[in-house]
């Protein structure tokens, strides 16, 4: 039958029989008018380890070595070849060589705890589990509405499944944070209440995608609402879970004696297979991980240099641990105060730089607090170690009111300010200029 003969049926049955609701549009149906995407399995390189070379080119916009690299280039550069050494020492593993069936498995596995980018969820099986997921506000409603936001704000630099790998920041150094492994650079989780200070508070991806990462291509998003930004962070962190019960399940797999003890014990009948356990155990113990990170903000101490003069002494303390290479040892990285830092791989083998520390930008801003916790918790996935038990300040400073974060804090702000370099010079003799 055709469509207006269809339509004409329509009409003559509600003119004969007077049905309500006739007349309506007929309901829309998103799922089935959009094609119905999926997240695709990784088949990039998975990064077990971050490569122990060291990039040779100077640090610049487009210096990407690792992308685009497959096992068998027959163009790579000297940098590439070094990392195709890596891979054969199993830092980096190539993951397009797995197995179809494995690959099907893994898609199944993940699709029914995950959803997928129109229904994401985060679906773990014991309830016990469940309820940290709604403890951190992960439900499929607020999800949708998240992954909305980030397909028309994120996407585009981000990619699908948060790999870093969209086509508008492909190119951009450093590029935009793959959440696959779990991993951020910038967070506020106290490692010595026990946590895992790799994972994020909701407060530090709000923070971070309202005023964005100054010095990298992170734009600010200031102008959406707060329940937007939450509802994206939200999201970043569905598809950060996601995509690390992908990562630490191929981790196994490609290291098949790893992989499950007993496949065929008890338990595992209730799975449908070995892949799905290990996605289900996975997401359990990740779930546990962000959980607990929430519940561990770094405490800043109060900064007790109320003064421009006190600020100053700290500052000319801060000077002494920085030097001290049993301290703080910061030039060993920020060589000429960063201003000669060399590039280096960090846990995505993506290239960075020790920040140039002279120019006053910083990725969550320059508020002394920001920096205390930076200086607290380190940018571990970069390769600056935490300072939060180096620079404990002993109780005997502690008494006159001393704290040696803070002097590293006033010592950082003096090196990009030109009236406390000056006065550090003349009172001081510490001269950053020379
Ligand atoms: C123009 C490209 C671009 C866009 C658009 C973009 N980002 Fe980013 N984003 C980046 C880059 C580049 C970084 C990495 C900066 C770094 O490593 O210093 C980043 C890092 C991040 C991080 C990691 C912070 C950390 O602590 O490790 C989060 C979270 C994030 N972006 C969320 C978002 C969200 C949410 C959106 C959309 C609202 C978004 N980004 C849009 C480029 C972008
Ligand atoms: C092992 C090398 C290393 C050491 C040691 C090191 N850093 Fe860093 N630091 C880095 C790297 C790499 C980055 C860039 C991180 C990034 O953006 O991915 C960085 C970034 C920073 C930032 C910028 C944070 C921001 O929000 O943008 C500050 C501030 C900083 N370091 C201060 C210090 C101080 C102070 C010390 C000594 C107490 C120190 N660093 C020791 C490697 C190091």
């Amino acid at each position: 039958m055709s469509r207006s003969t269809n339509g004409w049926a329509v009409i003559v049955s509600c003119m004969a029989f007077g049905l309500s609701g006739c007349g309506e549009e007929p309901p829309l149906r998103p799922m089935e008018s959009l094609p119905t995407l999926t997240y695709p399995v990784r088949s990039d390189w998975l990064v077990l380890e971050t490569p122990k070379v060291a990039p040779t080119k100077p640090y610049a916009k487009s210096y990407a070595p690792l992308l685009g690299l497959t096992p068998d280039a027959t163009n790579a550069d000297a940098d590439q070849l070094a990392l195709l050494n890596e891979a054969k020492l199993r830092r980096l593993v190539y993951t397009k060589n797995m197995s179809n069936s494995d690959k099907t498995d893994l898609f199944h596995a993940l699709t029914e705890r995950f959803g997928t980018p129109s229904a994401p969820k985060v679906a773990p099986l014991e309830p016990e589990v469940q309820q940290l997921a709604t403890d951190l506000r992960l439900d499929s409603t607020a999800l949708a509405a998240g992954a909305r936001l980030y397909r028309n704000y994120c996407q585009h630099c981000h990619g699908m499944t948060g790999a870093g790998d969209g086509p508008g920041g492909k190119w951009l150094v450093p590029p935009p944070r793959d959440y696959r492994q779990g991993i951020f650079k910038f967070t506020t989780t106290d490692a010595l209440a026990g946590a895992n200070s790799f994972k994020p508070r909701r407060a530090d991806l709000v923070k971070t995608i309202r005023v964005g990462l100054p010095g990298s291509g992170m734009p600010s998003f200031a102008s959406l609402s707060e329940s937007d930004l939450d509802l994206l962070a939200g999201y970043v962190t569905h598809l950060s879970i996601r995509g690390e019960s992908e990562y630490l399940t191929l981790k196994t797999l490609l290291n098949p004696d790893d992989f499950l003890d007993d496949p065929s014990g008890p338990d595992a009948k209730k799975y449908r297979n070995a892949i799905d356990m290990a996605v289900t155990t996975n997401l359990n113990k990740i779930l546990h991980e962000w959980h607990k990170a929430e519940q561990s903000p770094i405490e800043v101490e109060p900064d007790t240099c109320t003064t421009y003069e006190k600020r100053l002494e700290s500052a000319a303390n801060g000077y002494k641990i920085y030097m001290d290479a049993q301290l703080g040892g910061c030039g060993a990285c920020h060589v000429n105060y960063g201003r000669n830092a060399v590039p280096t791989y960090d846990v995505w083998s993506t290239v960075v730089r020790p920040r140039d520390l002279t120019q006053g930008v910083f990725r969550v801003t320059r508020e002394p607090a920001s920096l205390y916790k930076r200086i607290y918790a380190g940018v571990k996935a970069s390769g600056m170690p935490e300072f939060h038990t180096t620079l404990r300040t002993p109780s005997e400073e502690k008494v006159k009111g001393r704290n040696r974060i803070w002097d590293v804090v006033h010592f950082v702000e003096a090196l990009s300010n030109p009236q406390m370099k000056a006065d550090l010079a003349e009172k001081y003799q510490i001269e950053i200029d020379q």
